[in-house]
């Protein structure tokens, strides 16, 4: 057994931990090199660096999950790399090949062992991969070199109480365009959405939900998840938008309502004024894992899901399946899993 981190794994929120070691990799003149691990937590870049001034950057978020046998597991790491590729893709940066994302993730967890949190506790070693344009630059365009970088550090749920439903106001603001960096992830969404955010913490709510922006009457997303609601008739229902993140955690849930809970599931547009539709509804995300909506108040009026203090049954179940999956306690599709 390794020797873990004094650390008080249940209380764990979502917040920065500096771990012994993370992973760097730099583009110079067309490639990327071999990366290494190394101790030191600050970069040194130019003043000039793109992903200061013109947000030329993007990031990730995945975790490695203690099983029940000890083995350390990530969740389909190859989709945060294939997402990783469209975002750079998007702002013009060189795509990190997929082999080099995995290493580096694996070597990130393997160096950190001593943090990440032991099974049952609830807490996950969170990973955040991202890459930034640097080097010295002026005008409006592409970086002439890039870092690649993945750091990591436990946590407990994104949002405070975990399966403790929360409830949301819809935001007048914008967090995307709807053809712009909305289903990238990219830092100037999250940006876009800080002020939005805490508006809606300021009038009592845990966050605020997005309409689609051409026409602010379709749900879009939550600043850092996306959106689900179940109907009466057992239906798994969740938004398609050009505008919001495509989540690995919602279409893993879209397989597990399907396959593994014998429910029907719908991608497709939520028009706001008819929640009432839903007799369930929820956030998903990696840092979010499932946060089983209460109420979403809108105009004036609010739409509610599920008592205070209680999810509703199939918000439980595909919470439990989900999470089983990942702490390796249910059977996962194939690929699903990759061991450290
Ligand atoms: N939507 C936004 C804006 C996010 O930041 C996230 C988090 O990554 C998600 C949705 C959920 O995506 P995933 O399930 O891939 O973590
Ligand atoms: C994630 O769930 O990985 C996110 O990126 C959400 C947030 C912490 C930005």
């Amino acid at each position: 057994m390794d020797q873990k981190r004094q650390i008080d794994w249940e209380k764990l929120g979502f917040d920065y931990i500096k771990t012994d070691f993370r992973f760097i990799s730099v583009w110079k003149n067309g490639s990327w090199d071999a990366g290494k691990l190394v101790e030191d937590n600050t970069l040194t870049i130019s003043e000039g660096s793109t992903a200061l001034h013109y947000g030329q950057q993007c990031f990730e978020g995945l975790k490695a999950y203690s099983t029940k046998n000890g083995d350390i597991q990530l969740f389909r790491p190859d989709e945060n790399a294939k997402r990783m590729q469209k975002s750079c893709d998007r702002l013009m940066m060189p795509r990190v090949p997929e082999e080099l994302f995995i290493l580096a993730c694996k070597q990130v967890v393997r160096a950190n062992r001593a943090f990440v949190p032991p099974y049952g506790t609830g807490a996950t070693l969170y990973l955040r991969p991202f890459v930034i344009g640097i080097g010295d630059n002026l005008g409006v365009k592409p970086a002439p070199a890039y870092i690649f970088c993945v750091f990591c550090s436990p946590v407990g749920p994104y949002f405070k109480g975990g399966m403790k439903p929360v409830e949301f106001c819809v935001s007048d603001y914008d967090r995307a365009a709807p053809n712009g960096t909305g289903n990238a992830k990219v830092g100037g969404n999250y940006s876009a959405s800080l002020l939005p955010h805490n508006e809606a913490v300021q009038r009592g709510f845990a966050d605020c939900i997005y309409l689609d922006p051409a026409t602010h009457t379709k749900i879009e997303e939550v600043g850092a998840a996306n959106f689900f609601g179940i109907t009466e008739s057992n239906c798994f229902v969740t938004p398609k938008s050009n505008s919001i993140l495509g989540s690995i955690t919602k279409y893993s849930l879209m397989h597990v309502a399907r396959e593994y809970l014998q429910m029907k599931i719908e991608e497709r547009e939520i028009p706001i004024d008819q929640l009432d539709e839903f007799v369930e509804a929820g956030a998903c995300g990696t840092a979010a894992v499932i946060t089983p909506i209460r109420s979403i108040e809108h105009n004036g009026k609010s739409y509610v899901f599920c008592k205070e203090n209680d999810p509703g049954p199939v918000t439980k179940k595909l919470y439990q399946t989900l999470t089983g999956i990942q702490f390796g306690d249910v059977e996962a599709p194939e690929g699903w899993i990759v061991r450290v």
